[in-house]
């Protein structure tokens, strides 16, 4: 049995959409920051048939079907290198990241998933390749792979592995501090794989694939290698609400925001301004708000996530990727 231990990344510039929805080849580019934590424990072996279970998940008909088609991708995947037989492994998921509460709980399930075979194959494979194993189970997963900072590159063709993850810079570079506040542990109604399949009807998409592609992208790349905080929360927060202005006039239309998440953003801005803190909001498919910000700002926006009623709080900073235990 192999294990690999995996957390959340969270998008600076986010991933909306896909050019080939079976592949999950995405749209756009996209970069995050890997968190260091909570985590998930990913196991396979070898067994009788597929398998699938998991701590926290009762795995429906539904949810079985999305880890054996992964598994039936990589396998096809890996058959470019190597002829390799996944259709009788288990696999055993142990999450520590509580459900629903906007932690991209897929990304690191289905990096941690890639990792595991990785292992057990036995075959030399590069993070960048676990990456396109990752991303055929989850487009964001492809990126918790990498410690520190990553993104996603695409290629000019539809091949399975015409998105890869590379990495920008490892978790030694620069440690930012993520504080979340989670206004509403509801189940979310429409989940991500849903929503990127109608991206392209919203009339705002093809316009945010272009500035993605002409500037975003590298502004926040550059951003990071510079440390430079105020270049990337510009880049960051304006990517964010582009994106969410794009699933808001999509069909149907998707309004993941909630009136808290817009309080807090406009607080955000005001403690800001008044008293001068590198600090920064985003938020991916949901009303959690992700405040990015340098040590020096951390207990200030700790202080200001413990004040907000009803919200649960949690705190992480840049992690380490993916890695066998
Ligand atoms: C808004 O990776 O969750 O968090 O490939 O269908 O699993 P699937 O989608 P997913 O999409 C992430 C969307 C996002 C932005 C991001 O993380 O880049």
């Amino acid at each position: 049995m192999i294990t690999a231990r995996s957390t959340p990344n969270i998008a600076l510039i986010k991933y909306w959409g896909n050019r080939h929805e079976e592949f999950r080849l995405c749209a756009g580019e996209s970069t995050s920051m890997t968190l260091d934590g909570p985590y998930v424990d990913v196991s396979v072996d070898y067994a009788d048939r597929f398998n699938v279970s998991s701590n926290t998940k009762e795995m429906n008909a539904e949810s079985k079907k999305r880890f054996q088609k992964t598994i039936e991708l990589i396998q096809a995947y890996l058959a470019t290198i190597d002829n390799i037989d996944l259709s009788r492994i288990s696999i055993d998921i142990e999450s520590h990241i509580p459900p629903s509460i906007g932690l991209a709980s897929s990304a690191a399930v289905f990096s941690g998933l890639s990792k595991a075979i990785a292992g057990l194959v036995e075959i030399p494979l590069s993070d960048e390749q676990i990456s396109v194993m990752a991303r055929l189970g989850s487009g964001s997963a492809a990126r918790s792979i990498f410690g520190g900072y990553s993104a996603i590159a695409n290629e000019e063709n539809m091949f399975i592995d015409g998105s890869k993850g590379w990495q920008i810079a490892d978790e030694h570079h620069w440690t930012l501090h993520d504080i979340i506040i989670v206004p509403s542990t509801k189940e979310k109604k429409v989940g991500s794989t849903e929503g990127h399949a109608n991206a392209a009807t919203s009339r705002h998409f093809l316009q945010r694939l272009q500035d993605i592609k002409e500037y975003r992208q590298q502004d926040c790349i550059n951003a990071i290698l510079r440390k430079d905080f105020e270049k990337l929360q510009r880049v960051a927060e304006e990517d964010c609400m582009n994106m969410h202005l794009c699933m808001q006039t999509q069909t149907p239309a998707l309004d993941y925001l909630s009136d808290d998440t817009y309080r807090i953003i406009t607080e955000i801005k005001d403690i800001r301004r008044s008293e001068h803190l590198p600090v920064f909001y985003t938020m991916d498919a949901g009303p959690t708000v992700h405040l990015f910000c340098e040590p020096e700002a951390k207990d200030r926006m700790l202080t200001y996530a413990h004040e907000q009623e009803g919200c649960q709080v949690f705190e992480a900073q840049t992690g380490k990727g993916t890695y066998l235990v």
